[in-house]
């Protein structure tokens, strides 16, 4: 009877395992990171891309931070987020959700942590992740 109930629970687990890798949302595909509407950049603008060495963070809130899990993955520039293009620190701030060096979720704030456990091509550089533009 107990042996039963075990086994239940664990066939009941694995189901609800599936069922969630089922519903995980696909990521797109590689593309410049989305900037608030009408906003005026000074620099080339970056991409991104869910492969290459971000393959690793299975777990999507490493970056979609407030993600619920459910709901679809928002753009990190929406306004209830990071869409403040003045200020250049702080929460809401749009500069800071990429360079925050105190930040897991920003680039420059995770790419600082893996550079020094050894992962060298995380670029913390200006020009390599806004290359001037050409011509
Ligand atoms: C790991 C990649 C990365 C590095 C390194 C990096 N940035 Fe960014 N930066 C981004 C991303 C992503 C955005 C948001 C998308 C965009 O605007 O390109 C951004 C946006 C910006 C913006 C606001 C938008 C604009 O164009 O005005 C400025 C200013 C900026 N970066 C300056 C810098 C400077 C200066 C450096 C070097 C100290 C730097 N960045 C290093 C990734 C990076
Ligand atoms: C290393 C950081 C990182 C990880 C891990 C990550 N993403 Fe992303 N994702 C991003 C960035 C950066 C963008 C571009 C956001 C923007 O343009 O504002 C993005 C954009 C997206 C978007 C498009 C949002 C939109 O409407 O613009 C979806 C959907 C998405 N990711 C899904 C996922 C899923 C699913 C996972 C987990 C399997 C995942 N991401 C893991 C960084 C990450
Ligand atoms: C949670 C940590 C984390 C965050 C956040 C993150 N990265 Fe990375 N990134 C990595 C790691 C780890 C690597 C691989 C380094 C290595 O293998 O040497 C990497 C590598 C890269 C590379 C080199 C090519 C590649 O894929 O290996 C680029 C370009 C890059 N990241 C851009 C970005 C940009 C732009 C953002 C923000 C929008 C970002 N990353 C956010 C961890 C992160």
């Amino acid at each position: 009877m107990r042996k039963n109930i075990i086994v239940s629970l664990a066939v009941a687990a694995l189901l609800a395992l599936a069922v969630s890798a089922m519903a995980a949302p696909k990521v797109p595909a590689d593309g410049p990171v989305k900037t608030p509407a009408g906003a005026t950049l000074t620099q080339a603008v970056c991409g991104f891309s869910h492969g290459g060495g971000h393959k690793e963070y299975t777990d999507c809130k490493v970056c979609h931070h407030t993600w619920d899990g459910k709901a679809d993955i928002k753009t990190c520039s929406s306004a209830d987020c990071h869409a403040d293009m003045k200020e250049k620190k702080g929460g809401k701030s749009f500069y800071a959700a990429f360079h925050a060096p105190q930040s897991k979720h920003s680039c420059l704030g995770c790419h600082k942590e893996v550079k020094k456990a050894g992962k060298a091509k995380a670029p913390t550089a200006c020009t390599q992740c806004h290359p001037k533009k050409a011509g």
